[in-house]
């Protein structure tokens, strides 16, 4: 639906529900309802008249919620997420004056939220915004989608999740990109522990319920380590099935792909097949093994997949702790593969040691040798800063170029 669609004079067809904490604010929300919105429904009672009337009826394109003195309104918030349509805008009104906690709503997926006192106007123009982002996000072609990129390790412990959380952190916080980390080991993953993140829980549930699957629910299990990065991560229970299935994670990387830059995806290689869709999506997929003959096997064995399922993606390979005893050297295994190898990081038991209080490789050791060559890694991807301008500008997704 194209903007000048949107008519936001009256039966402009957006339907509003409005839950106010106290009389005032309710006086306040039905006058300005009124003028656009004259079926809306305004009622008080807050957070709690909101999940009684949500658990009743279908979720309007406009939910307002005022969470009155709440401490933690954002998490109160969030209760209401998975009775929400992935189209319903909301708007939160509360009394917490922080930008920090703004941030957080707006990176929740929510639309606005207002801090009271608030006047007419400003709650007009919330809503009207609110209204316009409910219609704008009707053609998803105006949503510019961030970049895939996955690595595995081509056995256990060859360096996979090191690859991959320090290079996020770098794309994030020395190249400026919107990026998320996300851990697909649910049981045994390690990337939340290594950056010193909590897993907020919840993942299991998003990657299982991919209908649900929208910004506001998938908010909840996002983890913000800076305003660059964040981390969807898991710490399930070792005796619980955590399996889930290929639609979920489909989803779940399409949904990250609408709100950032960049999805870095740490992918276990048992679960290669389970998510040919995100290997299909990929721009960039890196290998991580160690110099043995098993490493190389594997490698060649992972990278043909890959292969197999995308032509287009930049299939790399990255040998790591290069100086330690290995079976075969750096250069027979660049010969035995199918890829190039992309980057040799050497053996750095110091810089890694130094790595366990939680913090990345370049604040401990950020002029190290391993440090470096991960940087590298993120300098072949990323965009320089002149290519990084261009980007600024929303870029064509991968599905329109198929179609044109
Ligand atoms: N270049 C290196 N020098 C020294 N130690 C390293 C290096 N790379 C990784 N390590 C260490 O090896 C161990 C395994 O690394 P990591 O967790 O990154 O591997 P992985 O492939 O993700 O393993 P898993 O199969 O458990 O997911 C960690 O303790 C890590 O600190
Ligand atoms: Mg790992």
């Amino acid at each position: 639906m194209s903007v000048a669609a949107l008519d936001t004079r009256r039966d402009s067809g957006v339907s509003l529900a409005a839950f106010a904490a106290d009389a005032e604010t309710a006086g306040l929300i039905d006058r300005v309802a009124s003028f656009h919105w004259p079926g809306a429904t305004v009622l008080e009672g807050g957070l709690g008249a909101a999940a009684t009337y949500l658990g009743q009826t279908r979720a309007p394109d406009l939910l307002v919620v005022d969470l009155g003195d709440s401490p933690e309104p954002l998490e109160e918030l969030l209760t209401l997420a998975d009775s929400c349509e992935p189209t319903t805008q909301v708007v939160a009104l509360g009394t917490v004056n922080d930008l920090g906690l703004y941030k957080q709503f707006v990176a929740a997926g929510v639309a606005d939220y207002l801090v009271k006192p608030v006047n007419a106007d400003e709650l007009e123009t919330a809503l009207l915004a609110a209204a316009f982002r409910e219609h704008q996000q009707d053609d998803p072609a105006d949503v510019p989608l961030g970049k895939v990129i996955v690595t595995i390790g081509a056995r256990g412990g060859a360096g996979a999740t090191t690859v991959a959380t320090n290079g996020a952190w770098t794309l994030a916080e020395e190249f400026g990109q919107k990026v998320v980390l996300v851990d697909l080991d649910l049981q045994f993953g390690s990337t939340a522990l290594s950056l010193d993140v909590v897993p907020a829980g919840g993942m299991i549930e998003t990657l299982r319920n991919p209908d649900r699957v929208d910004g506001l629910f998938m908010a909840s299990a996002l983890v913000p380590k800076t305003p660059n990065f964040s981390i969807l991560a898991a710490e399930e229970d070792i005796g619980r099935d955590a399996s889930f299935n290929a639609a979920g994670a489909d989803r779940l990387v399409a949904e990250l792909r609408r709100s950032f830059g960049w999805v870095w995806v740490d992918l276990p290689r048992a679960l290669c097949h389970l998510n040919a869709g995100l290997l299909t999506e990929a721009s960039h997929v890196q290998i991580v093994s160690d110099l043995s003959l098993v490493g190389m096997r594997d490698t060649m064995r992972i990278a043909n997949f890959c292969d197999g399922l995308n032509r287009e993606a930049e299939i790399g390979v990255v040998l790591n702790r290069i100086g330690k005893a290995g079976a075969i050297s750096a250069a027979q295994f660049a010969k035995g593969v199918p890829k190039p190898v992309i980057a040799r990081l050497p053996d750095d038991p110091k810089a890694v040691n130094a790595a366990t209080s939680g913090k990345p490789l370049a604040e401990v050791a950020g002029r190290g040798k391993l440090t470096r060559a991960v940087r590298q890694i993120v300098e072949d991807i990323a965009p320089h800063p002149e290519k990084r301008r261009a980007l600024l500008l929303p870029f064509r997704r991968r599905d329109e170029e198929d179609d044109g």
